[in-house]
């Protein structure tokens, strides 16, 4: 006798419930009959496991169309106003130095700040940093036009320049040493930045011949070339916001002034001979509006590479985020990283916060090279509560449990306990490694910051056989940005419980 063969087929066929589409229908739970019978079953069972592949289909499409779209947002500021510029990000950057410098660029020459009072802001800033006053240009000099204080340390010089009144300087508009400085500017720019940064200075081969090819390839002129005195020329371009790129050429290089003509050294005893090891400007960043447009018009007028970018991807925490590229000379020791801000984060983002304290773009943050980072952070910390800068949280232990295995092969046990001690970020890329560690900001708003950087490796000679560290070695800290927003983010938290605390309860 023969048996029908007998099979029991369970069918979940829940997923129907949260589908969209209405399935083929399908018999439910469990079935038993014989091969004969069965036939339909499978069909309708084949037919549903199709109908199920290709919705899984349609949803991945969806997902991918929908993750283009999120993209195309996130770069469409930074594409608008600038055709053929689009962000790649870390991970696909490809960076070619084709030299394509459009004038011969030597080093930063120094950095001027704008303020109300020169002489505070110099000597807070001396104080802190552990750079000496050593010129002057001010009354006392024969200047009736503005009071200028120079900071030095090793070959990184801070100038500090504060207008005097116009009813004092009358018509002795040619006492100033900065012929380029106007009362009325000067005036304005502190109202609406505060404490900031008007001048990053370079010294170029001919600062009248870097004017004009820059001019003739869309820079708007600030100041035309005027020579100072002694075969120095200096010229000004505008650089983003009310911040000015400030050319600088010397006919005699070997002609030993302090500074610039028209300044005098600063009598000895007057400052106090501080060294806490910083010896030169690494970088110095600005914040923008608008990416694409700024890095287009600053590459455009002067020839300058792209060394590095960062999209919001690549940098951002969960509440804030930035998108960066950095800037690049022909030898790469004049870096100029711009950021711009990314919306539609949980938290505003801190550019957008720095844009809206400093009315506008500006000079961000400026990260001085030391020769011993441990000893700088030391004598800095030192001084914090006593009128030196302080500096942002540091990060949590976690951090420094995995930096033995980040950066173990670069650093001894002892160092990285020095790190952290200290506060201080460890970073590296395929080149070196970098040691930073941020200030808070150094003026009553929260917009301009100090970074101070240490970078190892890289160590190469030039045609001359003199060993020299590549530019940019170790990276901008790319991994720590995170970290720095995050820090930035409790920061400004603290401000909003403080701002609640100090709020007069309602009568
Ligand atoms: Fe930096």
């Amino acid at each position: 006798m023969n048996h029908p063969r007998v099979c029991n087929v369970t069918t979940d066929f829940s997923i129907s419930r949260s589908l969209s589409l209405s399935p083929p229908q399908v018999p439910n739970l469990w079935i038993s009959v014989n091969a004969k019978q069965l036939r339909p079953q499978l069909r309708h069972i084949a037919l549903f496991l199709r109908y199920k592949r290709n919705l899984v289909r349609q949803r991945q499409r969806a997902e991918e169309a929908e993750m283009v779209t999120a993209v195309e947002k996130k770069t469409e500021h930074v594409t608008n106003g600038a055709p053929g510029f689009k962000l790649v990000g870390y991970a696909n950057f490809v960076r070619h130095n084709l030299k394509s410098d459009r004038f011969h660029v030597k080093r930063f020459h120094h950095i001027e700040f704008w303020c109300t009072d020169a002489t505070n802001s110099a000597r807070r800033f001396s104080w802190g940093l552990g750079m000496p006053i050593v010129a002057k240009s001010d009354l006392s000099t024969g200047n009736l036009v503005h009071a200028s204080y120079l900071l030095r340390s090793g070959d990184l010089d801070f100038l500090f320049t504060a207008p005097y009144s116009p009813s004092i300087t009358g018509n002795l508009t040619n006492t100033a040493s900065i012929p380029t400085f106007n009362h009325s500017a000067a005036r304005s720019f502190s109202a609406s930045h505060g404490l900031a940064v008007r001048a990053i200075s370079i010294e170029v081969e001919d600062a009248t011949s870097a004017f004009n090819i820059s001019v003739a390839h869309g820079a708007k002129p600030s100041s035309p070339p005027v020579e100072i005195g002694d075969g120095v020329v200096l010229s000004e371009i505008h650089l983003y916001g009310d911040a000015i790129l400030r050319y600088i050429s010397r006919k005699n290089p070997n002609l030993n002034l302090i500074f610039l003509p028209g300044f005098e050294k600063y009598e000895e005893g007057s400052s106090y001979p501080l060294d806490f090891g910083i010896r030169r400007l690494d970088h110095a960043v600005g914040n923008v509006t608008n990416l694409a447009e700024a890095v287009s018009y600053v590459k455009e007028f002067t020839g300058f590479h792209e060394f590095a970018e960062f999209t919001a991807e690549d940098v951002g925490t969960s509440e804030s985020g930035l998108n960066s590229v950095v800037l690049a000379s022909n030898d790469e020791m004049v870096l100029l990283p711009m950021n711009e801000p990314v919306f539609g984060t949980k938290r505003k983002s801190q550019i957008q916060t720095y844009l809206e304290h400093n009315e506008g773009p500006g000079v961000q943050h400026l990260a001085l090279v030391t020769e011993d980072i441990f000893r700088t952070l030391r004598e800095m910390r030192r001084r914090s509560a006593v009128g030196g800068f302080e500096f942002m949280p540091s990060p949590p232990p976690t951090y420094y449990r995995n930096l033995k295995n980040r950066a173990g092969d670069v650093l001894t046990d002892e160092q990285i306990k020095e790190c952290e001690d200290l506060g201080i970020l460890v970073d590296r890329d395929d080149q070196g490694v970098l040691l930073q560690i941020f200030t808070k900001p150094v003026g009553d708003r929260p917009t301009i910051f100090i970074e101070i950087i240490q970078r190892i490796g890289c160590m190469v000679k030039d045609e001359e056989g003199k060993t020299y560290q590549k530019g940019g070695c170790g990276g901008f800290g790319k991994g720590n940005f995170s970290e720095l927003f995050k820090s930035i983010e409790e920061y400004e938290k603290t401000l909003e419980v403080a701002k609640q605390i100090t709020k007069p309860a309602a009568a």
